[in-house]
């Protein structure tokens, strides 16, 4: 049921996300606009109690709040850009993954226009928007944030405010995202080993997230050793890891698989033992990330 006293929002891009986002919205009584580049994909938002503009322009004039969800930062510029002059007094919030740069870029057109911008970044899958384990965070002008975190909220369970540049939750997602893809290529290999004997995913399910649980235990010491660049407390050693090299190697064959993905990771491990780092934390390899600055 739509609630008249509930801040109008508008939300720019109805694909996964966006559409979860105006759903959540919805749920939450507020008074619901959508545009779609394709404006098919809007339809099922409609039949949901929202309002769509098939011109950007009119979705902008709904709402003093305009969310937008589009696959890049690129894209919502671009989209916007005919109609900048419509964001004059209201709040561009943007809700899609990208680089901090071009969050940089679209806050300046945002202000260059005479909106406010609140750089957002969403951290779960669409269906478990407006749910406990879904956490928003925002950069951007802190009276914006203020102002709309009680709208936001229906988002997630819950609003970080980063602080006033723009770009920082750009960049904190860039930088808690990079575990995904190698945690999940090492679940994907783990369950592949045992695939290799006949043996289901489901039954590591229980132990790897025991393990998973570990690592998040040991996060905070990892991040102070690295902090203070003083890498003797964790007690796990990159001679430890080189010398299982080998192992990994022989796993390799023995299961069949293919597991070159390794290969750089062992690169690593092996520069740092030349490096005289054997005796040093894991955490030591944090080092040969930053390329020389000749190679910037
Ligand atoms: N899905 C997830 O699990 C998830 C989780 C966290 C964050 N995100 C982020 O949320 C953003 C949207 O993801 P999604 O899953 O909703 O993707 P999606 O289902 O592929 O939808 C993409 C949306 O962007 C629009 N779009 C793309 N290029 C456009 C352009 N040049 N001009 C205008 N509209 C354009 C699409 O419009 P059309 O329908 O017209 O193509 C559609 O509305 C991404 O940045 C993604 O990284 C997604």
């Amino acid at each position: 049921m739509i609630d008249r006293e509930r801040t109008s929002v508008t939300v720019l891009g109805t694909g996964s996300m966006g559409r979860a986002l105006a759903e959540a919205f919805l749920a939450a009584g507020h008074p619901t606009t959508v545009w779609n580049r394709s404006p098919h994909r809007a339809a099922p938002l409609v039949a949901a109690g929202a309002k769509q503009q098939l011109a950007i322009a009119d979705a902008i004039a709904a709402s003093p709040v305009i969310i937008a969800c589009m696959t890049t930062f690129r894209a919502t510029h671009d989209s916007l850009a005919p109609v900048g002059v419509g964001l004059s007094g209201r709040t561009l919030v943007t809700l899609n993954s990208g680089t901090p740069s071009h969050a940089k870029e679209l806050a300046q057109w945002a202000a260059d226009q005479g909106a406010r911008f609140l750089g957002g970044a969403i951290k779960n899958v669409p269906s478990a928007v407006g749910k406990p384990d879904t956490w928003l965070y925002f950069g951007g002008e802190q009276a914006a944030f203020d102002e709309h975190a009680q709208t936001l909220r229906v988002l997630g369970g819950d609003l970080v405010y980063l602080g006033a540049e723009p770009d920082l939750a750009a960049l904190y997602e860039s930088a808690v995202g990079a575990t995904l893809l190698p945690a999940l290529l090492g679940f994907f290999e783990g369950a592949a080993i045992l695939a290799a004997r006949g043996l289901a995913a489901r039954t590591m399910v229980p132990y790897s997230a025991k393990w998973l649980q570990m690592i998040e235990s040991l996060l905070p010491v990892m991040a102070e050793e690295i902090d203070a660049r003083d890498y003797t407390r964790l007690g796990s050693s990159i001679a430890l890891f080189h010398a299982a090299i080998a192992d990994d190697e022989q796993l390799g064959t023995e299961s069949g698989l293919d597991m070159s993905w390794h290969a750089p990771m062992h690169d690593l491990l092996r520069r740092a033992v030349a490096d005289g780092r054997g005796e040093q934390s894991i955490t030591a390899l944090i080092e040969l990330l930053a390329k020389p600055a000749t190679q910037r």
